[in-house]
C-alpha cells in the first residue's frame, strides 16, 4: 500500500495573479529562490514517491524545463568555477523516467485534472499536492500523511481551521469526533457560505485518494464556479468508502492568493541568516500604524 505516485496538477489559469500569469505560470512563481512546484516535488520525494504526474496545460512549458538539464548553463557555470550554483540547477533533476506530464486541454477544473491522470496512476492508491498550498513544516506533510495512511489504509485529506467567514473559500468537511489528528468524515461540501458551513475544518492541498475515485470523476457533474469539483466527486467517494481527515503539523501558505504569497516569501526569507539579517532593519521601516515611511 505503498504511495508511489503524486500527482501535481498545474493546469490553471492563475488569474489572481495576472498580469504576473499571463506569460509565467502561477506555479512558476517563486518563493525566495525556488519556484513553487519545486517544493511541491521535494515534498513529493520526500514522503517517498517514486513519481510525479504533472496535469500541464497551455503555456505550462517552463515547468518541463524546470526540471531538466540546461546544458549551456551548466557549462558556463562549471567553467567560472561556480559550484554551489551549478549544484542547485541540477541537484534538482529527478531521475529520468520518474516527472511525467499530462495535458488538461481545457481548465475545466481541480476534479478535470486529476480525472486527466487516470491512466499513469493506474490501479493504485496516490496522492495529490496542490502546489500553490505551500506547508512549511519539520515533516513535510505529505510524509505525515502516508504514515498516516499505512495505519488507516484509507482515503485521507488535510485540513485546517479556518475563519468562520472564510469558508466559501474552501471545501469544507464535518467530522465525527474533532479533537484528534486523524477524523473520521461524515460530509463534505464545497465554498459553502459561512452561514451553512458544516464546520470550520477546511479542506487544504494534500490528498491520498484510491483509484475509485476516478470513476465518480468522470460521471461528475460541473459544481460551483461550472467547474469538476474534487470535493464533489470526494463525497460521492464517501458514500462507499470511509475517508479521513487530517489535521497536519505546519504552517500552510495560500500562495494563490497575493498576500499569501508574500507571506511565504518573507516567512521562507527569515529562515535565512544572511537574508534576515537585510530584511528586518527594512522592514522596520514600515509603521503599523498604516503611515508612509517616507514622510
Ligand atoms: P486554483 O483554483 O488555486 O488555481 O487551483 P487557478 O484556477 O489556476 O487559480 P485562480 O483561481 O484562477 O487564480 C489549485 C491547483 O489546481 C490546478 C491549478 O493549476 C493549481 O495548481 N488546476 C486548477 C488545474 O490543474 N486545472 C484546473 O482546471 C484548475
Amino acid at each position: 500500500m505503498k504511495i508511489r505516485k503524486v500527482i501535481v496538477p498545474v493546469g490553471g489559469l492563475g488569474t489572481r495573479f495576472l498580469p504576473a500569469t499571463k506569460a509565467i505560470p502561477k506555479e512558476m512563481l517563486p518563493v525566495v529562490d525556488r519556484p513553487l512546484i519545486q517544493y511541491a516535488v521535494e515534498e513529493a520525494w520526500a514522503a517517498g514517491a517514486e513519481h510525479v504526474i504533472f496535469v500541464t496545460s497551455r503555456g505550462k512549458k517552463s515547468i518541463e524545463d524546470h526540471f531538466d538539464h540546461f546544458p549551456e548553463l551548466e557549462e558556463l557555470l562549471s567553467l567560472r568555477g561556480k559550484v554551489d550554483m551549478l549544484q542547485s540547477a541540477t541537484d534538482m533533476i529527478p531521475e529520468a523516467g520518474r516527472i511525467h506530464y499530462t495535458r488538461q486541454s481545457h481548465p475545466l477544473g481541480l476534479g478535470h485534472a486529476i480525472w486527466c491522470a487516470r491512466e499513469l496512476v493506474g490501479d493504485e492508491p496516490f496522492a495529490i499536492i496542490l502546489p500553490d498550498d505551500l506547508i512549511h513544516a519539520r515533516k513535510p506533510v505529505l510524509q505525515q500523511m502516508t504514515e498516516g495512511f499505512q495505519k488507516v489504509r484509507a482515503p485521507m485529506i488535510a485540513v485546517m481551521e479556518v475563519e468562520q467567514q472564510e469558508t466559501s473559500k474552501y471545501g469544507i468537511v464535518a467530522v465525527e469526533e474533532e479533537k484528534n489528528a486523524l477524523m473520521r468524515v461524515r460530509s463534505m461540501v464545497e465554498k459553502p457560505a459561512p452561514q451553512e458551513a458544516p464546520s470550520r475544518l477546511a479542506i487544504i492541498g494534500r490528498y491520498i485518494l484510491t483509484p475509485e475515485i476516478f470513476d465518480i470523476l468522470g460521471d461528475q457533474e460541473e459544481g460551483r464556479q461550472g467547474e469538476i469539483q474534487l470535493t464533489d466527486a470526494m463525497a460521492g467517494l464517501l458514500k462507499r468508502q470511509v475517508i479521513y481527515a487530517y489535521r497536519f503539523q505546519g504552517t500552510r501558505y495560500d500562495c494563490g492568493d497575493n498576500a499569501g504569497y508574500l507571506m511565504a516569501n518573507l516567512a521562507l526569507a527569515m529562515e535565512r541568516p544572511a537574508l534576515a539579517e537585510r530584511l528586518i532593519p527594512f522592514l522596520k521601516k514600515f509603521p503599523l500604524n498604516g503611515e508612509s515611511s517616507s514622510s
